[in-house]
């Protein structure tokens, strides 16, 4: 499904710009924080945490937050996309580090189980683009994600190797088209 994105911001509210890394754009930012706002969550897991710039804007969007996992790769881990070499964060999570309730978890994410997460209200799928870890971190997401949660994925886009679309597109073919894309951004959510 996809969404016009003046209808998402007049369905969830447009937060306006906010401040954050180089890993979205701005309209993104928005998306990302409007979600945010309208789920409220105590809980967040985001996988990809990089540098925790993005974690820092979701933060500051709800105060409601008390616990934040952030998932990355240690450094010198060589992700499966050669191209997301040059991600790995030298400080993952760097601009929440310290901060109370933000708990790092560095290790690729296919080792996780779902035991290893605890239950979130807004889960951030922005790790390993290739195929198989978008699947195992959205099985993990639907493993955790708390009923009145939101899922949200980014990087849906037509770069062949990034296998988010299919994903995605796999999961609104056998599951009823709920996964939604706003329009003009690479962000797609579900409310599970
Ligand atoms: C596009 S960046 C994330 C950007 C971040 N979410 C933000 O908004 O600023 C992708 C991140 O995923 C991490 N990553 C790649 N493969 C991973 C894996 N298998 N497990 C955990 N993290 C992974 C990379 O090290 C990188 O920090």
């Amino acid at each position: 499904m996809i969404i016009q994105r003046e209808q998402f911001m007049a369905m969830f509210g447009d937060p306006g710009p906010q401040a954050g890394g180089c890993y979205l754009t701005d309209v993104e930012r928005r998306v990302l924080v409007a979600l945010t706002r309208h789920v409220a969550p105590k809980t967040v897991i985001e996988f990809g945490v990089q540098d925790g710039k993005t974690a820092a804007c979701i933060w500051a969007a709800a105060p409601t937050i008390k616990s934040y996992v952030g998932i990355d790769l240690p450094q010198g881990a060589a992700p499966a996309l050669a191209s997301q070499g040059t991600e790995v964060p030298a400080v993952p999570g760097e601009a929440v580090a310290g901060r109370k309730g933000f708990k790092l978890l560095l290790q690729e994410s296919g080792t996780l189980v779902p035991a290893d997460l605890p239950l979130a209200d807004l889960i951030f799928i922005d790790g390993g683009h290739d195929y198989a870890t978008v699947k195992h971190d959205t099985a993990l997401a639907f493993a955790r994600i708390r009923p009145g949660g939101v899922i949200v994925w980014h990087d849906y886009n037509a770069i062949p190797e990034i296998g988010v679309r299919q994903c995605i597109d796999e999961l609104n073919q056998t599951q009823g088209d709920r996964c939604t894309l706003v329009q003009g951004t690479w962000l797609v959510f579900r409310f599970p």
